[in-house]
């Protein structure tokens, strides 16, 4: 069974292939870069527009299979940006049509944890550690659905290490740039540590980073700082989930799950409860193609069948709402 998966629920337009093994035979991405500013939603919705067809042409070519011999089409349903949301779907549709295979909506967040267990067979029962630009969740499977354990209370912490650089100029994505800097930093300076239940919050760890850098802190200990903080707060929330459940396995996902420092500091955690720690390759952490794919294929496996009208975007699709009736 081949299932070709479309994601683009923010900057990102992916298109992914996968077999009924989890076997990825293509994963093609691009990237909205925006000159400055964050991200447009209509002009990311513009980029996504022009590259679809070209990206699904490209996904085909690297899995070297024809477009008939697909079983299943996958989109990104939600949650995520509307204007990028319709425009994917749209595209997801009309290939569906086109080749009279079935369309199948899936759930941006809950496909970050399929792909680690598709990918990581020993991986059955996770604890997700979710850390992108636009969301900071744990999720869990309970009782026939993956629960939101705890989450950000106001930005995700990829968005908040990328505001903190473009106020210093640093170029885009600020994460990738702070983790190279932190390596040169080792001054551990006061941030608020904002753990509230099982919830963390990222916006005043910004204001009080812009502050020690307008005091004249090095920006090197600003970084190593950050990372230090932010990290142990989803360490310990992810912990407890994690003991909350009864799971020994976590998995990490995200583009900020990228970073060796998080990577380390969940492995210890997880090492010290007698737990396993699973990371995918970068560009499946990332927001990709093949992680949509591969949760469609699953739900159509599993019998899930969408008319048209079930195929209509979300853009605050929780995570919570899918019933999984896969596992
Ligand atoms: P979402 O999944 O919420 O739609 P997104 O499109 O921003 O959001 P990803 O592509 O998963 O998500 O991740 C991009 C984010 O990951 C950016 O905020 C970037 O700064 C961050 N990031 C990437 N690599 C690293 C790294 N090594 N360290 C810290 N952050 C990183
Ligand atoms: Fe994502």
């Amino acid at each position: 069974m081949l299932a070709l998966g479309i994601e683009g629920t923010a900057h990102t337009i992916g298109v992914g292939i996968v077999d009924e093994r989890c076997r990825v035979l293509a994963n093609v991405y691009d990237m909205v870069k925006p000159e400055k500013g964050g991200i447009h939603p209509r002009e990311a919705a513009n980029h996504h527009a022009e590259l679809a067809a070209p990206m699904i042409r490209r996904a085909l070519d690297a899995a070297g299979v024809s477009a008939d011999e697909l079983d299943v089409v996958t989109f990104s349903q939600g949650p995520g940006l509307g204007p990028c949301l319709r425009t994917v779907a749209t595209a997801a549709r009309a290939l569906s049509l086109s080749l009279g295979v079935p369309l199948v909506g899936v759930n941006h967040c809950v496909s970050h944890l399929e792909i680690g267990r598709g990918l990581f067979p020993e991986c059955e029962d996770p604890a997700l550690l979710y850390v992108s630009g636009g969301n900071t969740q744990v999720i869990a499977y309970a009782r026939g659905r993956y629960r939101v354990f705890g989450e950000t209370l106001d930005i995700g912490l990829g968005n908040m290490l990328d505001k903190f650089g473009r106020e210093l100029g640093l170029p885009f994505p600020g994460g990738p740039r702070l983790e190279k800097l932190a390596l040169e930093g080792g001054k551990l300076l006061p941030l608020p540590y904002s753990v509230k239940g099982m919830d963390v919050a990222f916006s005043g760890m910004l204001t009080a980073a812009l502050a020690l850098h307008r005091r004249g802190e090095r920006l090197e200990d600003i970084a190593f700082s950050l990372q230090e903080v932010a990290f142990a707060m989803l360490t310990e929330v992810t912990e407890r989930a994690m003991a909350h459940v009864g799971k020994d396995e976590v998995l990490l996902g995200g583009g900020v799950a990228r970073n060796k420092r998080l990577q380390a500091m969940v492995g210890r955690m997880a090492e010290d409860r007698g737990a396993r720690m699973f990371v995918p390759p970068g560009e499946l952490c990332i927001d990709n193609g093949a992680m949509i794919a591969w949760t469609g294929l699953l739900m159509h496996r599993a019998g899930v069948r969408m008319a048209l009208e079930d195929t209509l975007v979300d853009q605050r699709f929780r995570t919570d709402e899918v019933a999984v009736t896969w596992r």
